[in-house]
């Protein structure tokens, strides 16, 4: 029987139409889904939508329609996209189903029997945008980005779920199997979140329920609280996962969910699997583990700009864009331009250059020109090559060691790589093309054996393609196969089938074009014109206002106009910046949290609003006296408040 592979990609919010990020995840997922298939294993691939919660709730209330009308009128645009994009999702869950439902409330009342959900009173800081309760620590670090309004004071009854018993288990499970998460440089993230600096004791235990929305599972017994949105769409994977098919192999997630899936999700899966007379305290037994998911790929975000491509934000590339250009060409630009768990901004120009360049000029023209040939000068036959000089050796073993390495940047999840080194390959041989000189080879007969040669080489490389990039981009790799002379579908093929020294079959067909090159000018224009209206970002997401306060109690806070003198970055962090600033009555260190968007020589001559009587507190060992009033919008990033040209340092704002 052959390996079974169970691959996933977060269930999506459907408080919006799906955009650029989820395509990116989704096709990812695809990708993996079909080259695992290519590899022989029996691949169940599982995506859908996320449905509870208040972000839905919210969402449908502005909209004045109920939740239940939002979530039947979106789900099905991210499900027919991925139709229409021809992916090759097995199943397609919603957590408003039936059967999903009825795991969650199962999985809540088997816990609480457990003894891992109790009932407490809760009393503390709570992140609205996050929908989730913070620890000190994490409302630290949001007071010094100057975030500190994102954050409500909440008391309510609660389910808990008993996260801190799980941490020497999740301790083990990051230290023994690191290849939990990948790529490697994410695991240090989220050792910091349950061990911080190594330190025990600070995991804890975690809010799994909410009264103040209604729009969720109902905890079972107790219907005035609803299963916290994690609980319930982490589950979805347990729910609707096909027999036999358990654990996940690969979860695909954004950086942004990494901690929901590396810590959250395997604790639950702890506690549904481990028996009561397991010692949370000893090792993690084998046969828990053997129940966790293999891995969770976290990948970056694309950006728009120097901000995250977000439905809320306004800034949506919307898939047709994308796809406009066909679906190969898309799948392969996403693929080949994002280094798997960095951030990649996004731009059309870029977008457009890669297809050309890779796809119009790299591949497709080899393709036509080395189908022309074989036409031109064995009228379509494949020619069996019987003499190798150097230059013809050469190349034979680059075509020889390309599936291998290209297959093995695969395994390690490097897609940007292995593209790159198969359109390394597909660069030499042009190259060798033009060195080896065809046209001239077939004016004398005597060169017909290093004619057959090449052409026959040529051949090769382009079936190899046609095979080891059919995942990435199906519909122009059939279009290849078929221009090549070869039967049926290149999916169906097996990487370990593929043997290079068998002899060709064709004949070849007519070559097909596979890519036209794009005018960017024409195409920017066009795509312009069909932009929506951006909307501004304060109309969406405006947090509540705050209570009312005296205007004494405000004036207490004494406010400066500031000149910043010098700025420099502190290092080791990438979001601190030292900096001098006059304020009239004496210049200050301020050390503030605002490096992600501003460069220091950005800062230095900038006038700026100060909160002067703020008591001085130390930031990575550096005093900071008082702190630069920014606006904020619903990501973390800061907006200095710039006041008017002629008020000078000292200033008092009020
Ligand atoms: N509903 C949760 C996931 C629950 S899984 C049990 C959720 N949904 S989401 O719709 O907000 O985001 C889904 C995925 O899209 C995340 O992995 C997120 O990282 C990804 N992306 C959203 N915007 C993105 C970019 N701009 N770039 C790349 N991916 C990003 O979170």
């Amino acid at each position: 029987m052959s390996k079974r592979f169970f691959i996933t990609t977060p269930m999506y919010y459907v408080n919006d139409q799906p955009h650029i990020g989820h395509t990116y995840t989704t096709v990812l997922v695809d990708v993996l889904a079909r080259h695992h298939r290519m590899l022989g294993e029996d691949v169940y691939f599982l995506t859908g939508t996320d449905e509870h919660g208040q972000k839905i709730e919210k969402t449908a209330a502005e909209r004045g329609i109920k939740p239940r009308q939002l979530v039947d009128e979106v789900a099905p645009n991210f499900e027919n996209l991925w139709k229409q994009m021809e992916l090759t999702q097995d199943h397609f869950v919603r957590t408003t189903h039936k059967s999903h439902i009825e795991l969650v409330q199962r999985r809540f009342r088997e816990l609480s029997a457990k003894g891992d959900i109790y009932k407490a009173e809760y009393e503390g800081l709570y992140s609205v945008s996050d929908e989730a309760f913070v620890t000190e620590m994490q409302a630290k670090e949001l007071q010094a980005q100057g975030l500190a309004h994102t954050l409500t004071t909440l008391k309510e009854a609660s389910y808990f779920f008993r996260l801190s018993a799980y941490e020497n288990w999740l301790i083990q499970l990051f230290d023994r199997y690191p290849e939990f998460v990948k790529p490697d440089f994410r695991l240090n993230e989220v050792k910091q979140f349950v061990a911080p600096n190594g330190e025990r004791g600070n995991l804890q235990d975690l809010s799994i329920s909410r009264t103040s929305i209604t729009w969720g599972i109902p905890v079972p017994g107790d219907e005035e609280h609803v299963v916290y949105v994690w609980f319930d769409a982490l589950l979805s994977y347990m729910s609707a996962c096909r027999d036999g098919y358990w654990p996940p192999q690969i979860q695909v997630v954004g950086k942004d969910i990494l901690r929901f899936h590396a810590v959250y999700w395997p604790a639950f899966l702890m506690s549904i699997f481990r028996k009561e007379s397991d010692d949370l305290n000893g090792e993690l037994p084998e046969r828990v583990r053997q129940q966790l998911p293999q891995s969770i790929l976290a990948h970056g975000w694309w950006l728009m700009g120097d901000t995250k491509i977000s439905k809320s934000l306004g800034n949506i590339v919307r898939p047709r864009e994308l796809l406009h250009f066909g679906h190969s060409a898309a799948r392969y630009f996403m693929l080949r331009d994002m280094q798997i768990g960095h951030d990649r901004s996004f731009t059309f120009e870029g977008f457009m250059e890669r297809l050309n360049a890779d796809l119009a000029n790299g591949l497709g023209n080899l393709a036509s020109r080395s189908i022309s040939m074989l036409h031109k000068y064995r009228s379509g036959a494949v020619p069996v090559p019987a003499a190798w000089d150097t230059a013809d050796s050469e190349i034979k073993d680059l075509i020889g060691n390309t599936p291998s390495e290209y297959l093995a940047r695969m395994e390690q999840n490097n897609f940007s790589g292995a593209l790159e080194y198969l359109w390394g390959t597909l660069r030499a041989l042009d190259s060798y093309i033009v060195k080896s000189e065809p046209w001239n080879l077939a004016k004398d007969a005597s060169n017909s054996v290093k004619l057959d040669t090449v052409l026959a080489q040529l051949y090769r490389a382009l079936r190899m393609t046609a095979v080891l990039a059919a995942p990435v981009m199906p519909d122009m790799c059939q279009l290849l196969w078929e221009s090549l002379g070869l039967p049926g579908r290149v999916e169906n093929q097996r990487f370990a089938d593929i043997n290079f020294d068998e002899p060709a079959p064709g004949p070849v067909k007519d070559p097909r074009p596979l890519f036209a090159r794009i005018d960017k000018d024409t195409a920017i224009a066009e795509i312009e014109k069909q932009q929506p209206p951006q909307l501004p970002a304060s109309k969406l997401d405006v947090p509540e206002l705050r209570e009312t306060t005296d205007y004494d109690t405000f004036c207490k806070t004494d406010l400066r106009i500031g000149l910043i003198l010098e700025a420099e970055r502190v290092p080791k962090s990438d979001k601190l910046i030292r900096m001098k600033v006059d304020i009239g009555l004496e210049k200050r260190t301020i050390v503030g949290g605002i490096g992600k968007a501003y460069e220091p020589d950005q800062l230095t001559g900038r006038k700026v609003v100060v909160v002067a009587n703020l008591a001085p507190r130390k930031l990575m060992g550096i005093e900071s006296h008082g702190m630069l009033l920014c606006a904020s919008d619903n990501t973390s990033k800061p907006y200095l408040i710039a006041p008017s040209d002629d008020a000078q340092p000292g200033f008092i704002v009020k």
